[in-house]
């Protein structure tokens, strides 16, 4: 799996009509659109997400956040895609992040941050079938 990664576009970005320039900016990263949908998390799909995060300060924020409107997800394919898409992306807080990166261009706070990246190899394969199954995802 070391070539894949999983996305989502979060709900402040797809609310700002920003999808389909960060789509763009995926691309000319050299990044192959593998399985894509847009869709909405309940809360409760939320928080077994981020469950990672249940003793966290800010996970009650979190999955409100990311249960109050459409997300586009996507499993995402490239050499070393984890670590690159990571650095596509930039920092969680967006006023760390460095020029030119996803989060810079189009986040507005470390909450609403425009977008997620798997951290890991084994995070992108859970996080691609906590959305995407069998076939579809080829
Ligand atoms: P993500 O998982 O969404 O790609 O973000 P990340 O790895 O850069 O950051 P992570 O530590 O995994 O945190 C997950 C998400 O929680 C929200 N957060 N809010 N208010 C805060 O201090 C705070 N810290 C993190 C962000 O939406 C972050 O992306
Ligand atoms: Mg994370």
């Amino acid at each position: 799996m070391s070539n894949r990664t999983f996305t989502m576009i979060k709900p402040d970005a797809f609310e700002k009509g920003y999808t389909g320039a960060i789509l763009e900016k995926i691309e000319k990263a050299g990044f192959r659109i593998v399985s894509m949908k847009k869709t909405k998390l309940s809360a409760e799909k939320a928080g077994e997400f981020y469950a990672i995060h249940k003793e966290r300060p800010f996970y009650g924020e979190l999955v409100e956040f990311m249960s109050s409107g459409p997300i586009v997800a996507a499993i995402l394919e490239k050499g070393n895609a984890v670590e690159d898409f990571r650095t596509l992306i930039g920092a969680t807080n967006p006023a760390n992040a460095a020029e030119g990166t996803i989060r810079k261009l189009y986040a507005e706070s470390v909450g609403k941050n425009a977008i997620h990246g798997s951290d890991s190899d084994a995070n992108a394969a859970i996080e691609g079938s906590f959305f995407f199954s069998g076939m579809e995802q080829w």
